[in-house]
């Protein structure tokens, strides 16, 4: 694959997945031009991409507010994953949460207009609520509390969503979307709030594990270069409907705990807390549609995951 001709502007690229994404096709040889107003991403991310690589250009920016002048810029491919994503933030920064995916989703879909660019948007697996079905296909409408604490993320993708498709039927821009689920990796934030952020860190200093309710509940967790691979599948296919991406992979929160304390030799005791309101109770995505299109096959286990992972979040201790 050559991208050394192609320019791609990444809306978030101090951020987690975004970084990652950053970064592979800047191995690739692209041009890639980030956006970022570090509301949730670090400028270590920013800098690292910037210090190794010649063809990354950093320009600080809240999307919100507007996009900086691109009309001397060809721009090929522009990549809407500027987001907070994580259940802290949803209490925390709300307003932002929505403007971002609503007005910073509209700033980018123009520009996809005017420059001819391809365009992908990152929806989320919350878009399917607390599922009723299971496992989650595309075709499942979901089962979002539209005024829950958790609306302001579900809500604001599920727009996001309906946008890009309204954009794409009406404005002949040419999208894609894709519905990521938990995904977890080195560069993730320490305190991020989420379970393998929450575990790993808990496990490391030997403190007690959080759980919610019984752990029962289930998710499905992907390590991020699978899902950069996943990402860069559904970027280059030829359908515009919604991609879930993932690893099908299911464990309880329980198990992950118990797994993590055995693989990081922990000391740490599991402790159980009440379940905040509408946690979801299952998640799975079925991925066939992008296994049917693509040749996408999930490759890092858990173990080998969480142990990359590990060695990052030692890194920070
Ligand atoms: N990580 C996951 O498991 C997961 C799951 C589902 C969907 N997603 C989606 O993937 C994308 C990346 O998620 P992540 O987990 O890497 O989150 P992240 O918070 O690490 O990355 C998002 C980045 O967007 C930036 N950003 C937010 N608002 C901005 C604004 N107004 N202007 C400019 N930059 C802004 C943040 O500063 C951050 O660097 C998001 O769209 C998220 O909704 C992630």
């Amino acid at each position: 694959m050559d991208f050394k001709n192609s320019t791609i502007l990444i809306a978030g690229a101090a951020g987690f997945v975004p970084g990652h994404v950053a970064e592979f096709y800047l191995r690739l040889g692209a041009n890639v031009i980030g956006l970022d107003n570090f509301i949730t991403g670090t400028r270590t991310t920013a800098e690292l991409l910037q210090t190794n690589y010649p063809n990354f250009t950093f320009i600080e920016c809240d999307i919100i507010d507007g996009l900086p002048d691109f009309s001397n810029t060809k721009i090929d491919y522009i990549l809407s994953l500027a987001s907070p994503a994580s259940p802290i933030d949803f209490a925390k920064i709300p307003m932002e949460i929505l403007r971002v995916n609503s007005e910073g989703t509209r700033h980018l879909l123009d520009l996809a207009v005017e420059k001819k660019a391809r365009f992908l948007e990152a929806s989320t697996s919350e878009v399917y609520g607390d599922p009723e079905v299971h496992p989650q296909v595309e075709s499942y409408f979901g089962n979002v509390n539209t005024v829950g604490p958790r609306s302001c993320y579900d809500e604001a993708k599920r727009y996001a969503e309906a946008l890009t498709m309204n954009y794409h039927w009406h404005k002949g821009a040419d999208t894609r979307i894709i519905r990521i689920f938990n995904t977890y990796g080195p560069r993730m934030r320490p305190d991020d709030g989420r379970v393998i952020p929450n575990f790993i860190n808990q496990a490391l200093r030997d403190e007690d594990i959080t759980v919610y309710g019984d752990g029962s509940q289930t998710r499905s967790f992907c390590f991020v270069s699978d899902l950069v691979n996943a990402i860069h599948a559904v970027l280059m296919s030829d359908d515009h409907t919604p991609f879930n991406i993932g690893n099908p992979d299911e464990y309880s929160v329980l198990e992950t705990a118990e797994l993590l304390i055995k693989l990081l030799g922990s000391n740490s005791k599991i402790k159980h807390f009440d379940l905040p309101e509408d946690d979801p109770k299952r998640r799975r995505p079925d991925i066939s549609k992008l296994q049917s299109q693509t040749d996408y096959r999930p490759v890092v286990g858990f173990e080998e995951g969480m142990r990359l992972t590990a060695e990052f979040f030692k890194t920070l201790h």
